[in-house]
């Protein structure tokens, strides 16, 4: 600031009843520096200032981006900022197998698929919705959680109902960076149920974008359930998480 405008501000100051001094410092990084302070207060760089305001502001923007993202995620309540805790050694592969598809996906936009094969309550849903935080805390990256019988449903409500189209839903889905599709196995197994999840799938592959499926069925049995096409996607740049250890809701 010059000097002019300085004065300019320390008179409206004064005349608006507050004592503004102009004192010198210097800083050892941005050098000797006047401010304008209110009597009483100390230095301080202008240009260091004007760095942390400008982190200060982009901290505020990035915790409401991801108060945003969370939100839009649609994680149940009961797994937000609870951790899948690895103990036994298959546990820790698993959550090793999720680092390094967090790595890749991190690393270049390409499709790809986490796929989380095992029996209910060994924590499948637990380890997906941890990562999808992280995704979101750590990278800022938009992700939905949803069972695979939920998406179809939400796309199928759309039919008939004024200002939705089936399209629009079906862009929803694929308009995430990362796509989490929970107990993909439990489809209804109608034309349209395939259809659309066929379309969803696709659609993300060729727009290279990664999912994250989950399944109570063995992986070469998939075919069954999600129709032909869908399990030859799964197949590339696949990472697969075996959940082989007992439920965690009986033996704990
Ligand atoms: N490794 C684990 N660490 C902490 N809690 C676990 C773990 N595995 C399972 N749980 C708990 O057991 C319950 C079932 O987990 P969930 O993820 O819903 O299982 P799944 O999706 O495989 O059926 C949840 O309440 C979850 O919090
Ligand atoms: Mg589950
Ligand atoms: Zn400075």
């Amino acid at each position: 600031m010059n000097d002019v405008s300085m004065e300019t501000i320390s008179t409206f100051l004064g005349a608006v009843g507050m004592r503004m001094v102009k004192i010198d410092g210097e800083c050892l990084t941005h050098g000797p520096a006047s401010v304008l302070v209110r009597s009483g207060s100390n230095w301080h760089c202008p240009a260091c200032l004007e760095i942390e305001m400008a982190a200060e502001a982009r901290s505020m923007w990035l915790a409401d981006r991801n108060a945003t993202l969370m939100q839009a995620a649609h994680i149940p309540l009961k797994y937000i900022g609870q951790r899948f805790i690895a103990t036994a050694p298959a546990q820790k592969e698993v959550r090793a197998q999720v680092r390094i598809f967090r790595d890749f996906i991190l690393q270049e936009r390409t499709w790809a698929a986490l796929i989380m094969i095992g029996t209910t309550g060994t924590g499948k849903t637990l380890l997906a919705c941890e990562f999808g935080q992280s995704l979101i805390a750590n990278a800022s990256r938009s992700v939905r959680y949803i069972t695979a019988a939920g998406m179809i449903s939400e796309i199928q409500a759309s039919y008939g109902r004024e200002g939705k189209t089936e399209e629009g839903e079906i862009l929803r889905f694929v308009q995430y960076d990362v796509l989490i599709l929970d107990e993909i196995d439990a489809i209804r197994s109608t034309e349209n149920a395939n259809l659309l999840l066929t379309e969803i799938i696709n659609r993300r592959y060729n727009e290279a974008k990664p999912v994250v499926v989950i399944s109570n069925q063995p992986f070469d049995s998939l075919a069954k359930y999600v129709g032909e096409r869908v399990y030859s996607r799964l197949h590339e740049n696949a990472f697969t998480c075996a959940f082989t250890w007992a439920d965690a809701r009986k033996t704990a």
